[in-house]
């Protein structure tokens, strides 16, 4: 049997801080605000010269580094993102091109922020399958650019930045199972309902959101999809030593951890300085555990997002 495990992580976030404050001076919204409401105190913003394939290039430098993998060990690249940087090509083929890759299969996965969670499921099973041996896997968004920048419901939440990892064909799992699911008839719920049409923008080219209908919805799907997943390994909820849930607000991750009867100390928490990063709060958050020592060989995570579509989903991995 062929498995999947990740070799390596890397993130990247862009130097440009912004703190709550910064809103404050132009919104009728406060610091005290935003932190009992959400846990964010800032969160990083692209330079304008800055696009998803470029945040996606330094995290996946990084990830690489880490995987001792060079260019001509990738086989596969999966990019996880609602903000590319063009219609097409895909952001995955301005990767593969920004980090010398050539000739190896890259697409785009949009599943918001459910993104990563669905592009590391789809990796495992294109390994799985014995075709590919090593695949990077990334989030990268610049979520700052489709924000109305005057709407403090929705402004105040999001950041930009890239994690990426590199997962590898083994013979011992890595990744023990994923669960996708999605429920287009919740499409309103969350959604940039804009289009490119000869030339001009139809619909809005804004994030556009009912925060509390999302901040419910979210709360049960992740406790339901974290248990399915486990099921799905023949695990239990002792079995994790980490979740590592979408960093969307730190109320919805204390609900969630507590419905799944998980204590604060297993859960990862980066909202606070990343802000919503959509796609790439997973494998951001992912690799500052790492980095810091936190997360160790042979920990057992449980990943799980949840986002527009609506699309939620778990992975249940050894790292
Ligand atoms: O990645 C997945 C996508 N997103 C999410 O997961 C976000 C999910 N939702 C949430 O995190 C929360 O719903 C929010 C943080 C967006 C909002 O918090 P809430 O506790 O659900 O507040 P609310 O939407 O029910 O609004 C309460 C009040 C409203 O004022 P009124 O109508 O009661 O006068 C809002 O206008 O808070 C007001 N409000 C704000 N006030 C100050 C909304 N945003 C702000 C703000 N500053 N930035």
């Amino acid at each position: 049997m062929i498995y999947s495990r990740i070799a390596g992580t890397g993130s990247y976030l862009p130097p440009k801080v912004m703190k709550n404050e910064d809103f404050a001076k132009r919104l009728e919204t406060s610091d005290a605000w935003i932190r009992e409401r959400t846990g964010i105190a800032q969160r990083h913003i692209a330079e304008e010269s800055q696009a998803s394939s470029d945040l996606a290039m330094h995290a996946s430098r990084l990830a690489m580094q880490a995987a001792q993998v060079n260019e001509a060990d990738i086989d596969l690249i999966i990019v996880a993102t609602s903000t590319p940087d063009f219609v097409f090509p895909s952001t995955a083929c301005l990767l593969q091109a920004k980090l010398g890759i050539t000739g190896c299969a890259a697409f785009d996965i949009q599943a918001v922020c459910t993104g990563f969670v669905y592009a590391l499921a789809t990796a495992d099973k294109f390994i799985k399958s014995g075709q590919h041996k090593c695949a990077l896997v990334v989030g990268a968004e610049v979520f700052s650019r489709i924000l109305d920048w005057n709407d403090r419901g929705t402004c105040v939440l999001f950041g930009d930045g890239a994690g990426a990892v590199v997962l590898r064909a083994s013979e011992t799992p890595g990744i023990h199972s994923s669960v996708l699911r999605a429920d287009g008839r919740h499409a309103g719920m969350l959604s940039v309902p804009g289009n490119v049409n000869r030339g001009q923008i139809t619909g809005s080219p804004f994030l556009q959101m009912i925060g509390n209908q999302v901040f419910k919805f979210a709360v049960k799907v992740l406790d339901e999809v974290g248990r399915e997943a486990l099921v799905a390994a023949g695990a239990g909820i002792g079995d994790v030593d980490w979740l590592i849930p979408h960093q969307a607000n730190s109320r919805i991750l204390d609900a969630t951890a507590r419905k799944l009867g998980l204590p604060p100390e297993k859960v990862v928490m980066t909202v606070d300085h990343h802000g919503n990063t959509s796609a790439a709060s997973i494998p951001l958050a992912l690799d500052e555990y790492v980095r810091a020592g936190k997360i160790l060989a042979g920990h057992r995570l449980l990943l799980e997002g949840v986002g527009g579509g609506f699309t939620w989903g778990a992975v249940y991995a050894t790292f």
